[in-house]
């Protein structure tokens, strides 16, 4: 294995298009795309899980909706393709390859401490292979690029983990093949809360969509939790404290939480303001975006080019490692 110094370091990501994203996504994890791309720091990859989305939707019309529009998602936030490379998993098919080499190395019991299956397990559902395999799969997306830096929420922090565990299994087994990637995620939004107080995700039903109407952040908000549970002692309700702080920096929220103890609606008509201050430019570029879908297959195609490239190259070298390449 042999690093180039003066390369710049490799950042790559994924989200699963399993439906609208939420501002717990692009808090937590899609916003460190676009500041970290633009810092120009990172060679940057940042793909559509599409295979891992396959162990929740199984509709062929719904995954290639769902993709398209991740895809211009991804756009809206400000992911340039000219500067990152944008693709979908599947198209790469390395990714799969990988996953089944690391199969012969990754044992079952390891597998069963994923808190994912735990919880798969916990509520009593009769679990896939895809989903028990779903961090091996995982370490295949991040390892086959000699990723440096994987930004996301604090709920995949496990499954980075397991790629660096599996990345030091083959390593020590083959021979130094692969880098160590370290999960990047920011202290603050590591877990968004969702209206309900318990982490925003598409399962729960408590988002506020990322590219939410306005009638949409408003019903949301309205939503929120504010029973006694949630209050802190000083009058402040706590769910939407939380989630107004993403909007508007802390300095500038206290002295209208001060002035308004108790008045929760008060405070949530000031934060329905701030969500669609903040999500307006972007739900208006998505639509621009969104009329042109073709353009979009085209976007994926050319990363796929680019992706394909790098990742062959990476499986030559671990094929080479295990002796299947004379
Ligand atoms: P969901 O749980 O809504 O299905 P995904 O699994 O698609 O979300 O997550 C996509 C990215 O967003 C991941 O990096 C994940 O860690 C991050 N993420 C998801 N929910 C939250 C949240 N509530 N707070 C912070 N980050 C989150
Ligand atoms: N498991 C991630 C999620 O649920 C999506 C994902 C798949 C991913 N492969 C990845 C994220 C590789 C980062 C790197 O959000």
């Amino acid at each position: 294995m042999c690093y180039n110094y003066l390369m710049k370091k490799i950042l790559l990501s994924g989200v699963k298009p399993t439906g609208r994203p939420h501002i717990g996504n692009y808090f937590g994890a899609m916003k460190q795309f676009v500041d970290l791309l633009n810092s120009g720091d990172y060679d940057c990859y940042f793909f559509i899980a599409d295979y891992h989305a396959l162990n929740f939707i199984q509709n062929a019309d719904e995954m290639r909706q769902n993709t398209l529009d991740l895809a211009i998602d991804y756009l809206a936030i400000g992911l340039d393709p000219k500067k990152a490379t944008l693709f979908k998993q599947s198209d790469i098919s390395a990714h799969t390859e990988l996953s089944c080499i690391f199969d012969t190395i990754v044992t079952m019991p390891y597998l069963m401490r994923a808190h994912a299956y735990k919880d798969a397990v916990a509520k009593n559902k009769e679990i896939n292979v895809g989903t028990f395999n779903y961090p091996v799969l995982m370490a295949a997306d991040i390892l086959l690029y000699d990723t440096d830096v994987v930004p996301v929420g604090q709920d995949q922090k496990q499954h980075v983990e397991y790629a660096r565990d599996i990345a030091q299994k083959f390593n020590s087994i083959f021979g130094e093949t692969f880098k160590l990637p370290e999960p990047l995620i920011i202290e603050g939004v590591a877990t968004v809360p969702g209206i309900d107080g318990r982490k925003m995700s598409k399962s729960y039903n408590n988002t506020i969509p990322l590219f939410a109407m306005r009638d949409e952040i408003l019903k949301a908000v309205m939503g929120i939790v504010t029973d006694s549970g949630d209050v802190n002692s000083d009058g402040i309700p706590k769910n939407v404290y939380t989630i107004h702080k993403l909007f508007k920096p802390e300095s500038e929220l206290k002295g209208l939480y001060d002035t308004n103890k108790g008045k929760y609606q008060t405070l949530k008509e000031s934060l329905i303001e701030d969500i669609d201050a903040f999500i307006k430019p972007l739900r208006e570029r998505r639509a621009e975006l969104a009329k042109d879908e073709k353009r979009m297959v085209e976007i994926l195609k050319d990363g796929a080019v680019k992706a394909n490239e790098k990742a062959n190259k990476k499986l030559v070298e671990v094929k080479r490692a295990i002796g299947v390449i004379h």
